[in-house]
């Protein structure tokens, strides 16, 4: 579900960019570890700062942004000009139908775009399919408690039904092959949750 204008207002602007550059990239990377010389897909890239940071900190050879709002996408377009499609790729995409091969990344971004997505389970199918075995899942994500609360349940226009807790993401990913092993934390009293994730490996 794409974001409304208050959300726009809420999301497009410098205070958000700072937020994601000097506390949730350093703490997912403290988490996950840099992706140097590493082919990345971000799912709701939004207006692209995340995949700058995805380039710059934890240096990425390669990433593919995607997001289902050509507007955003427009944005981030503007945003990320100087870098060489070499670097980096912008493209209108469905988190919960992507066009990529089995194992085709290394690792997957996802800023705060799983709640966005009504069947996010089906998202978490499609990111485990387009990751290595052993490639890595880095989500920074917002608990049902913070979208249930009225002003965001005012101003913001995201699905109701089936959100879900720190526990409830991170048991997802487990089930369906995603390892987190307790590498994830809560912030805000659970209201953001952040962690890394990884493909479980193919045994023989
Ligand atoms: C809360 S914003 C986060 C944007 C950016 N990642 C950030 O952290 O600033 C959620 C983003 O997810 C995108 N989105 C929503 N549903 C999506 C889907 N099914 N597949 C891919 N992106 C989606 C929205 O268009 C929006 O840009």
């Amino acid at each position: 579900m794409k974001m409304n204008y208050f959300e726009k207002l809420a999301m497009n602007n410098p205070v958000r960019a700072l937020i994601q550059r000097h506390y949730e990239m350093p703490l997912l990377e403290k988490l996950g570890g840099p992706l140097d010389g590493l082919r990345v897909l971000e799912v709701g890239c939004g207006r692209g700062v995340g995949t700058e940071l995805i380039k710059s900190r934890l240096r990425a050879s390669h990433v593919i942004a995607t997001d289902v709002d050509e507007d955003m996408l427009r944005h981030a377009r503007r945003r990320l000009a100087r870098l060489s499609p070499e670097q980096v790729e912008l493209e209108l995409a469905d988190a919960t139908a992507l066009r990529f091969e089995e194992g085709a990344f290394d690792a997957v971004v996802d800023f705060a775009a799983l709640h966005h997505i009504p069947d996010w389970q089906r998202a978490i199918s499609e990111i485990r399919r387009v990751l290595k075995p052993g490639g890595r899942f880095y989500f920074q994500e917002v608990a049902a408690q913070w979208i249930l609360r009225w002003p965001y349940r005012v101003l913001f226009e995201h699905p109701m039904d089936n959100r879900f807790s720190g526990r409830e993401l991170v048991a997802e990913l487990e089930r369906q092959g995603v390892e987190v092993d307790g590498n994830w934390v809560e912030r805000a009293g659970g209201d953001f949750i952040y962690g890394v994730g990884r493909r479980a490996q193919v045994t023989a």
